[in-house]
């Protein structure tokens, strides 16, 4: 068992030395948010990685998240200290995929979901996260949009922006996915008093149950601010651990087993510690895909 505060300490000291910024997102693990500069959505680790003084960037996520950071901030290092974490969503399209849904529907534009990688956001219009989708949808000057690649975040946009023609991919997170319909019904049996807050990611037949449905932020927000004492919430178990510790007044619930993302685990505090320590996993990515990713990145943040 690994000494969590002695690795902290020392990830805090390096910190300082280097001058670095840690963004880490929600899904990590507890004690590896407890030593970042911020935690957050993927939506304020994009907007802080943009804004960013530190010449260092260690983000403690998966790695299209390392790439948005980079794609952002291309003159800054940045470190991913979980190289090998990708995101299975973001593998289910590809450029090619794009450009084939783009020849079908010539009139769209494409938004992607900044869960993709850095070659598929080159070839989008706009990007977008869970939290901005809604926004960003409405916002487009255009009568159809092609959706890459969430299936499910881009039925619940296309349900609530009907004034525009949506064409979805069909990729989605293995974690939310998992989440089924009757595990939520039999937590709010056991549960009656609960209010129920769920990610986008999940299946319509889940998402339909929510009391709110949005991002990893906006359901910690929720549970903070609701006055309901019983919460069940619909998305990656860090986020019920998180609400318990932080809310020992409510009664908090995950739906179901425990829902776990592998790959947001592998940004350990070990990893991190040594990926600090040796100033190593740097982030790179060729100039060309680089420029083209930033437009439809830059076109989100600003947003
Ligand atoms: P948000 O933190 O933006 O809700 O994203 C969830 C997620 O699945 C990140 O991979
Ligand atoms: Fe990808 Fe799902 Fe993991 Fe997020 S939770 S990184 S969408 S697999």
């Amino acid at each position: 068992m690994e000494n969590f505060n002695e690795l902290q300490n020392e990830v805090l000291r390096l910190k300082k030395e280097k001058n670095a910024l840690i963004l880490a997102h929600y899904y990590v693990p507890l004690e590896v948010q407890d030593v970042s500069d911020a935690v957050c959505d993927s939506f304020a680790m994009a907007q802080k990685a943009a804004r960013a003084e530190n010449d260092l960037i260690v983000i403690c996520g998966v790695r299209f998240m390392g790439e948005s950071a980079k794609i952002l901030s291309p003159e800054k290092t940045v470190l991913l200290p979980s190289p090998d974490a990708g995101c299975p969503m973001a593998d289910m399209v590809t450029p090619e995929d794009v450009l084939r849904l783009r020849a079908e529907h010539p009139g769209a534009k494409v938004m992607c979901y900044v869960n993709s990688s850095a070659a598929v956001k080159a070839v989008s219009d706009v990007c977008c996260t869970s939290s901005s989708a809604l926004r960003i949808a409405k916002s487009l000057d255009c009568e159809e949009i092609i959706f890459v690649p969430d299936v499910h975040l881009g039925s619940y946009v296309a349900a609530r922006v009907p004034e525009k023609r949506f064409w979805l991919h069909n990729g989605f997170c293995p974690t939310h996915h998992k989440i089924a319909e009757a595990d939520v019904l039999a937590a709010k049996r056991a549960h009656p008093e609960a209010v129920f807050a769920v990610h986008p990611e999940c299946g319509d037949d889940v998402v339909k149950h929510g009391d709110l449905v949005g991002s990893t932020a906006e359901i910690l927000d929720f549970a903070r601010n609701t006055g309901a004492g019983e919460i069940l919430i619909g998305t990656e178990s860090e986020i019920v651990e998180r609400l318990r510790r932080e809310l020992p007044g409510k009664k908090v619930y995950g739906v179901g087993s425990s829902f776990v993302c592998p790959n947001m685990k592998k940004a350990t505090l070990r990893a991190l510690y040594e990926c600090l320590r040796d100033e190593k996993y740097k982030v790179e990515l060729p100039g060309d895909v680089l420029r083209a990713a930033r437009e439809s990145l830059d076109r989100m943040v600003n947003s």
